[in-house]
């Protein structure tokens, strides 16, 4: 088996981040400055957790984290275990907002993605159907002016995707960050100040 640990691994153990991850959304956010004090985010394929600590360590406020799998209960989280797409996922999730009194986000994140196959075709569709299933979930729950930023893994359908959905915004982007693995077809999609869908 290869090594796959790197600079961002030790880092993520230094800092007490619970992924390498997390240093994908901390550049996203110094490029974008998305986040802010206040804000209510849904966060889709939140485990283990880094991201959820970025999250809330700038909002400040509660996060909504979701996850196929377990997650490590963590401060100022509401964790839902389920898959993006599934009908109860959403009841669960409006429950919740019901509970704490939260009437739309001002933005979903989503860094979900099945493990890879090693097949590019393969991974990029699985990934495409992940992120219009969040987009499905932000067309109900998103609030005006709001943002979504989504993983994908790139492919055929990163063109259509993007402009299937950029006129619902007044701002897109589709960008990659250092913190991803040097080969991988990784990249992030922003859409900001929701319009409307
Ligand atoms: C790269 S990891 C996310 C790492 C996380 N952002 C962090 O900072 O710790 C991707 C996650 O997406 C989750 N996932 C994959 N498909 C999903 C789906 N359909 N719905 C919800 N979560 C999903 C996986 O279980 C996995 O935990």
């Amino acid at each position: 088996m290869p090594d796959r640990r790197d600079k961002f691994y030790y880092l993520a153990k230094k800092e007490r981040y619970r992924s390498r991850a997390a240093f994908k959304l901390l550049e996203l956010q110094t490029k974008f400055g998305i986040l802010k004090e206040g804000q209510n985010i849904l966060e889709i394929g939140s485990s283990p957790g880094g991201w959820s600590q970025i999250i809330t360590s700038i909002t400040g406020s509660t996060v909504f984290s979701v996850d196929i799998d377990k997650m490590v209960p963590l401060e100022n989280t509401v964790f839902i275990r389920g898959r993006v797409g599934d009908k109860a996922l959403k009841v669960r999730i409006k429950d919740e907002m019901d509970r704490l009194g939260i009437e739309a986000f001002d933005g979903i994140l989503s860094d979900a993605m099945s493990k890879t196959s090693g097949n590019q075709d393969i991974d990029h569709s699985s990934s495409y159907l992940i992120c219009q299933e969040v987009m499905a979930l932000a067309e109900a729950l998103l609030k005006p002016d709001g943002f979504v930023l989504l993983k994908q893994f790139q492919g055929d359908l990163t063109v259509k995707f993007v402009n299937q959905w950029k006129n619902s915004f007044g701002f897109s982007k589709i960008t990659k960050v250092a913190a991803s693995r040097e080969a991988s077809k990784e990249i992030y999609i922003i859409f900001q100040y929701l319009k409307g869908f």
